[in-house]
C-alpha cells in the first residue's frame, strides 16, 4: 500500500511534499509499468510522426488547386519526412533492443498484460523527440560548438584544479549528475579521471547505453533530428538533413579508465558523506523540485576540499506542473544559500551564452545566458569526519530509475 505524504492546501491546491513511499512490491510493479511505458513510446514513434505527416498532407490537399500547383515540392518533402521517420524508427528499435537486460541489478520481465498497451502520451513522444536531438548535442560533429561552450569550461576547470602533473588523476573522483547521453562524463573519463554519470530518465538511459556500449564505428549511424520541426525552416531540405553519430568511438576510452553510469534519482542514490572530489553539473540544477536539496546533497557528498563545478540556466523543470512542488529560486538566492552552507565560491561568471540541442538552421534559436561557478567545500569541515568515513566506497548502483514525468528542455 502506498504511504502518501502529500498535503492538501486550504486553497484546494495539492502538491507532493515528499515523494510517495510505496511498498517494495508496489515500487517494483510501478517500475515495470514505467519501463514498458517508455518502451511503448520508442515503438510508437513511426506512427506518431506519420500522423503528423498525414495531417500536413491533408492540410495541403485542402488548398485550392491553383495554390497546390504553385508548390510542387511540398508533397515530395512530406514523403521524404516519412522516410526519415522510418529510418529514425530503425535506430530507436536498435536502442531498445536488449534494454530488458541493460541494468545489472534489475530485470523487467514481460509486460504485465499486453492488452493494456496504451497510446503513448504527447508528453512522452515529446521526450522521445528531445532525446533524438540530444544525440546531436552529445555525439555528433554538429554538436561540437555546443559542447565547446557547455562542456569545455567544466572540463578546463577540472584540469586546472586537478592537474595530471600534481595528481594521480585516476584517483580523482568526479560525479556528473543528470548526465544525459553521457558525453561530458565520458570526456572526463577520457582524460583519466575516475568518472561516474548519473541519470534517471529511461529515455536517456536506453540511449546512452546504446551509444556507450553498442556503437563503435565513427559516424556509422544516422538520425534525422529536425523532421519534427515544421515551422521556422528556411529551406524544406533543412528539415530532413541528417546527422551522423557517434563522432568518436565511444569504446576508445583507455583500458585503465574508470567510467560508469548509474541509474536513479540523484537525491536517492548519493547519500554517502565526503565521497567525491568533484561534482560537475551541466544544465542540471533546475531539474530540482527544491534546488536546495541538490545544494545540500552536493555539500554532503563532496569530500572536504572538494569542488562543485556548475554551468547552466534556471529553467525550472517543475514550474507550472500540476501537483508538483517547485520552488523557483533566483541565482542570487541559490548563491546566498550555498555560502550559508559553507561553500567558498572561487570562480564565478554570470553570463555564459550557450545553446541547448540547437537547430543551427532554424529561424528560431534560443540562447541561455548561463551561470558558471566553481564552489569549494572547505577542508576545515574535515574535523567532523570520522576516521573510518574517510575511506568511503562509491555509492551502489541504484535499483533503477523512474522519472520521465517532468517538463524539461531535453
Ligand atoms: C537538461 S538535461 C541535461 C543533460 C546533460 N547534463 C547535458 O548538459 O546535456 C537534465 C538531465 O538531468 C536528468 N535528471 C533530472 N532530474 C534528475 C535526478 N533527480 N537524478 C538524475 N538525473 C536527473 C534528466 O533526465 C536530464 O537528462
Amino acid at each position: 500500500m502506498a504511504e502518501n505524504t502529500a498535503n492538501k492546501h486550504e486553497d484546494g491546491s495539492y502538491f507532493c511534499k515528499e515523494r510517495i513511499k510505496y511498498s517494495e512490491e508496489e515500487e517494483a510493479r510501478l517500475e515495470r509499468q514505467h519501463f514498458w511505458r517508455i518502451i511503448d513510446a520508442f515503438r510508437y514513434y513511426r506512427v506518431h510522426v506519420q500522423e503528423q505527416v498525414k495531417r500536413a498532407e491533408r492540410q495541403f490537399r485542402s488548398l485550392p488547386q491553383h495554390h497546390q500547383n504553385m508548390l510542387p515540392g511540398v508533397l515530395s518533402n512530406l514523403t521524404c519526412i516519412s522516410q526519415c521517420a522510418d529510418h529514425n524508427q530503425d535506430v530507436l528499435q536498435a536502442i531498445i533492443q536488449n534494454s530488458l537486460h541493460m541494468f545489472e541489478n534489475i530485470e523487467y520481465g514481460n509486460r504485465e498484460d499486453p492488452r493494456k498497451t496504451r497510446t503513448p502520451s504527447t508528453f512522452d513522444m515529446d521526450k522521445l523527440k528531445s532525446t533524438i536531438k540530444q544525440f546531436v548535442r552529445d555525439w555528433s560533429e554538429a554538436g561540437q560548438a555546443e559542447r565547446d561552450t557547455c562542456y569545455q569550461p567544466i572540463i578546463q576547470e577540472i584540469q586546472r584544479l586537478f592537474p595530471s602533473d600534481k595528481y594521480d588523476v585516476s584517483k580523482v573522483s568526479v560525479l556528473v549528475p543528470g548526465a544525459g547521453l553521457g558525453r561530458l562524463a565520458w570526456e572526463i573519463a577520457r582524460l583519466g579521471y575516475m568518472c561516474q554519470g548519473n541519470e534517471w530518465s529511461f529515455f536517456m538511459l536506453f540511449s546512452s547505453n546504446f551509444v556507450l556500449n553498442r556503437c563503435e564505428k565513427v559516424n556509422s549511424l544516422t538520425l534525422y533530428p529536425w523532421i519534427h520541426q515544421f515551422s521556422n525552416n528556411k529551406k524544406s531540405s533543412d528539415q530532413t538533413r541528417p546527422i551522423r553519430f557517434p563522432d568518436v568511438d565511444p569504446q576508445s576510452l583507455p583500458l585503465s579508465s574508470d567510467f560508469s553510469m548509474v541509474a536513479g534519482d540523484f537525491l536517492e542514490v548519493y547519500s554517502d558523506s565526503d565521497t567525491w572530489d568533484c561534482v560537475a553539473t551541466c544544465f542540471f540544477i533546475d531539474t530540482a523540485h527544491n534546488v536546495l536539496e541538490y545544494v545540500e546533497t552536493i555539500w554532503k557528498i563532496l569530500k572536504p576540499g572538494g569542488v562543485w563545478i556548475n554551468l547552466g540556466p534556471l529553467l525550472y523543470h517543475f514550474e507550472n506542473l500540476a501537483n508538483e512542488l517547485s520552488v523557483e529560486l533566483s541565482y542570487e538566492d541559490i548563491r546566498s544559500a550555498m555560502v550559508k552552507y559553507g561553500f567558498h565560491i572561487e570562480v564565478e561568471r554570470e553570463s555564459v551564452p550557450t545553446t541547448y540541442t540547437e537547430n543551427d538552421r532554424s529561424m528560431l534559436r534560443y540562447v541561455y545566458d548561463c551561470v558558471f561557478f566553481v564552489a569549494r567545500k572547505p577542508t576545515g569541515v574535515y574535523m567532523n569526519v570520522q576516521q573510518d568515513n574517510q575511506q568511503q566506497s562509491l555509492p551502489p548502483a541504484a535499483k533503477s530509475p523512474r522519472r520521465d514525468d517532468t517538463a524539461s528542455p531535453t
